[in-house]
C-alpha cells in the first residue's frame, strides 16, 4: 500500500456532502449534455474538477478577512497584499486581478500585436486564448519528455532550448513579443520545470531582447520538486527556491486560486516600471482599480495569508504527498497514468486506457463521464476537446496527451475521499471493455469549449454497450 502521511491540519468545520446513486447520476449527466463541467456540484461527490478555488482556507485566513479594507482606492489590504506578493516572489510592481486570466487579458493586450509570436512550455487554454485573441501564434517549445505519458524524466516542465532557438531564427526576435512560462505546466499533468532550465532559458530570451513571464499558479509546487529533484537544491527552503524561479523573469501571472489557497483572486507582477503602469491602466478598465483589481479587500488579506502557508514545508510535502499517494494506488491497480505524478493532479491516460474509443470521439471525456456515473467522482477532460480548433484552419486540434485530468483541492478531502476516488477508477478501468464508443458534440462553443459544450454518446443512448 502507498504511503499516506497524516495531514498537517485538523478539520474545524464540515460542509455536508450529499451521497448519489447511480439511477441520479445518469439523469444529471444527461441533463448536463454528458460533460460533467455542466453538473450540478451538488450532485457531485467527491469533486476534482480543480484545485483551482477549492482550496479549504485555514483559521488564519478565514480570521483575516475580518481585516478586510473595503476602502475603493488605496485600501490597506491592498499593501498587505502587495507586501506579500513582493515579500515571496519577489516583484517590484503587483497589479491585483480578479483571476489569472484577468492578468493574462491585461498582458496580452500590453504586448501583443497581430502576426506575433509566443513559444511556452506547453499551453494553457485561458493563457493561449488570450493569446490568441490578440492576434499572436503560441509555439509549444516544451521538451519532448512532455508530450509521454511514460517518460519518467524528472522535469518535464523544461523548455527544449533548441526549440526556442528555432522558433526565434524563424520569426526573429522582433515578432516574439514574450516568452510564455509556466511553473508548473498544468497541461502536462502538472510537471515542474528545473530552475537551471528556467534560468537557460531566460538568459537565451534576454539575448535576444525577449522578454520572460512566468505563470506562477503552481510555482509553489514547482519548488517543492526542484528540493525534491534538483541537484545543489535539496537544503534550500521552498521560499528560497520560489524566488529563484521568479528572480531570472521579467514578471508574473498569478491565480491565486491554487498555491495560494484562496478561493479566488490574483496578481499580474512586472519589473519594468513603464510596463507596469500600462497595465495598471489597463487594470481599470477591465477588473477594477489598480489597488482591487476586482477583489474586495478581505479577498486580498485572504491571499496575503494564504501565501504565506503556501511556503510551509508541512503543508506542501502532505499536499504534494496526497496527490502522490492516488497516483501511486492508480498505478499499483494497472490504470495507465502520466509520470511522473503532478503537483495538483494526477491524470489518466485515456488514449491508452481506451484504446478502442477513437481519438474524434473523445476518449477522456468519455472517461470522465464513466467515472463520474461509477461513483460521483467529477474529473476533466484535458485532451482533444480542452485544446480546441487552430484559429487559423478551423481544424480540431489533437494533441498528443488525451488526459483525465483528477485534480486534488488543498486541505479538502482525507484518505477516505482518496480511496474512494481511485476504487472508482480502478473499477471504471477493470470494465472499460463495457464503454462502447465515445462522444460527439451537440454544441460546441467557440472559446474554452470544454466548458460548455454539450454532447451525446457516438453509438446512441449510452456510451455504454
Ligand atoms: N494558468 C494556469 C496554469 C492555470 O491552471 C489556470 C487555471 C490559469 C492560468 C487561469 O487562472 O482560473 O484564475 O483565471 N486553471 C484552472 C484549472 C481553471 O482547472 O486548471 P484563473
Amino acid at each position: 500500500m502507498p504511503v499516506y502521511p497524516p495531514e498537517p491540519w485538523r478539520v474545524k468545520m464540515v460542509e455536508p456532502l450529499r451521497a448519489t446513486t447511480r439511477d441520479d447520476r445518469e439523469a444529471a449527466l444527461r441533463a448536463a449534455g454528458w460533460n460533467p463541467c455542466l453538473l450540478r456540484a451538488e450532485d457531485v461527490y467527491v469533486d476534482l474538477f480543480t484545485d483551482s478555488g477549492t482550496n479549504a482556507m485555514s483559521d488564519r485566513q478565514w480570521s483575516a478577512l475580518l481585516h478586510g479594507d473595503e476602502a475603493y482606492a488605496g485600501a490597506r489590504s491592498f499593501y498587505v497584499f502587495e507586501e506579500a506578493v513582493r515579500a515571496f516572489y519577489g516583484y517590484e510592481h503587483v497589479i491585483p486581478v480578479h483571476q489569472g486570466r484577468g492578468g493574462e487579458n491585461i498582458l496580452s493586450r500590453c504586448l501583443i500585436r497581430p502576426g506575433t509570436h509566443i513559444p511556452g512550455n506547453m499551453y494553457f487554454p485561458s493563457t493561449r486564448a488570450h493569446q490568441e485573441l490578440n492576434g499572436a501564434v503560441f509555439h509549444d517549445v516544451i521538451v519532448d519528455e512532455a508530450h509521454d505519458p511514460d517518460s519518467a524524466y524528472p522535469f518535464k516542465g523544461d523548455v527544449d532550448l533548441g526549440k526556442l532557438k528555432a522558433v526565434i531564427g524563424e520569426f526573429g526576435a522582433a515578432a516574439i513579443p514574450y516568452v510564455s512560462l509556466a511553473a508548473t505546466v498544468n497541461m502536462a499533468g502538472g510537471q515542474p520545470i528545473s530552475v537551471a532550465n528556467l534560468t537557460e532559458t531566460c538568459e537565451l530570451a534576454h539575448a535576444h531582447g525577449i522578454p520572460v513571464f512566468l505563470d506562477t499558479a503552481r510555482a509553489v509546487e514547482n519548488a517543492w520538486f526542484v528540493k525534491q529533484r534538483e541537484p545543489g537544491w535539496a537544503r534550500r527552503t521552498v521560499a528560497d527556491i520560489l524566488r529563484a524561479l521568479c528572480a531570472p523573469t521579467d514578471g508574473a501571472v498569478m491565480s491565486a486560486k491554487k498555491d495560494s489557497l484562496a478561493n479566488i483572486g490574483g496578481w499580474l507582477a512586472l519589473r519594468d516600471p513603464a510596463l507596469a503602469e500600462q497595465a495598471r491602466g489597463l487594470v481599470v478598465l477591465y477588473e477594477g482599480l489598480h489597488t482591487y483589481g476586482g477583489m474586495a479587500g478581505r479577498d486580498m488579506e485572504a491571499i496575503a495569508a494564504g501565501i504565506a502557508e503556501s511556503v510551509d514545508e508541512n503543508h506542501i510535502r502532505a499536499r504534494v504527498a496526497q496527490v502522490e499517494y492516488l497516483g501511486e494506488r492508480l498505478a499499483d491497480a494497472g490504470v495507465p497514468v502520466v509520470r511522473p505524478f503532478g503537483g495538483h493532479c494526477v491524470c489518466v491516460d485515456a488514449a491508452a486506457a481506451l484504446p478502442h474509443v477513437p481519438r474524434t470521439e473523445f476518449p477522456a471525456q468519455t472517461l470522465a463521464c464513466a467515472t463520474y456515473l461509477q461513483a460521483g467522482v467529477r474529473g476533466v477532460e484535458r485532451g482533444a476537446v480542452t485544446a480546441g480548433r487552430d484559429p487559423v484552419t478551423g481544424e480540431n486540434r489533437l494533441p498528443r496527451l488525451e488526459l483525465l485530468r483528477l485534480a486534488i483541492p488543498r486541505r479538502v478531502y482525507t484518505r477516505a475521499h482518496i480511496d474512494l476516488v481511485a476504487d472508482a477508477v480502478i473499477a471504471v478501468h477493470r470494465d472499460r471493455d463495457r464503454i462502447a464508443r465515445g462522444l460527439r458534440f451537440e454544441t460546441e462553443p467557440r472559446h474554452l469549449r470544454f466548458f460548455q459544450a454539450r454532447f451525446t454518446p457516438v453509438s446512441g443512448a449510452s456510451i455504454f454497450r
